[in-house]
């Protein structure tokens, strides 16, 4: 069978790690989560206390630093030269300022010439905002998930108490609207569909559902 490369794009909390986590498992595909990358440089500038907007800063501090994506049972762990960051990563201080850093074209340009060369076999989904526009431009399967920012908020605020954790839903709208006009407004391999990446809104679907929906793209091209 042929091993493809897919790209699934779309803003800030859509559901595309567990619906690229869960494509990738069916079809014993890597999954590379590519915002884990941004994040665990993110959690490095901060601790280093970078100035986020120093793109030099940022760019050396990248090119020092060791990311890796290891597949674990329930995803993926991440590393950061040789420490595992993968809660670290996802708190409210790295989620809010990763928009910033991400900005800088030094940086991206970085991260994707790292991303590519994790997909150089094929056989990965990648989940990410430039993915299919950039960073796997001949992808054979783009998809751009889509959901309303109430929904994506309602969404992670039940995830938030599931886990136990505090959680604001108003809180957490403005975060999401935030990041989505930063990402999508930057000029260098900013947020945006593919012009060939289909698009599922999953404003009223299950994850079965937008999982099925991707698998059958795939049996087209398989
Ligand atoms: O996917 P996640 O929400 O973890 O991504 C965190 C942030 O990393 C995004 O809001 C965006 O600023 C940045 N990012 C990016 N390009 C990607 C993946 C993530 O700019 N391919």
């Amino acid at each position: 069978k042929k091993k493809l490369s897919i790209a699934i794009d779309g803003p800030a909390a859509a559901g595309k790690s567990t619906v690229a986590k869960i494509v990738a498992e069916k079809l014993t595909y890597v999954y590379i989560d590519t915002g884990a990358m941004y994040r665990a440089l993110t959690y490095k500038a901060i601790d280093e206390k970078l100035n986020l907007e120093d793109e030099e800063a940022l760019l050396d501090t990248l090119l020092a630093a060791n990311i890796e994506l290891l597949p674990s049972e329930n995803g993926q762990l991440v590393y950061l030269d040789h420490k595992e960051v993968t809660n670290e990563i996802r708190t409210e201080e790295v989620t809010n300022s990763v928009s910033i850093v991400s900005k800088h074209p030094k940086v991206r340009e970085e991260m994707v010439r790292r991303q590519q060369s994790f997909a150089i076999n094929g056989g990965v989904v990648m989940d990410g905002r430039d993915i299919g526009t950039h960073v796997l431009p001949n992808a054979e399967i783009k998809v751009f998930l889509l959901a309303s920012v109430e929904e994506r908020a309602l969404r992670r605020h039940a995830e938030n108490l599931q886990k136990g954790f505090p959680s604001d839903l108003d809180k957490l709208k403005e975060d999401i609207a935030r990041r989505d006009k930063i990402d999508s407004e930057r000029k260098t391999a900013p947020l945006k569909k593919a012009d060939d990446a289909i698009e599922i809104d999953t404003t009223s679907l299950t994850i079965p559902e937008v999982v099925d929906k991707i698998m059958a793209l795939v049996d087209e091209r398989i």
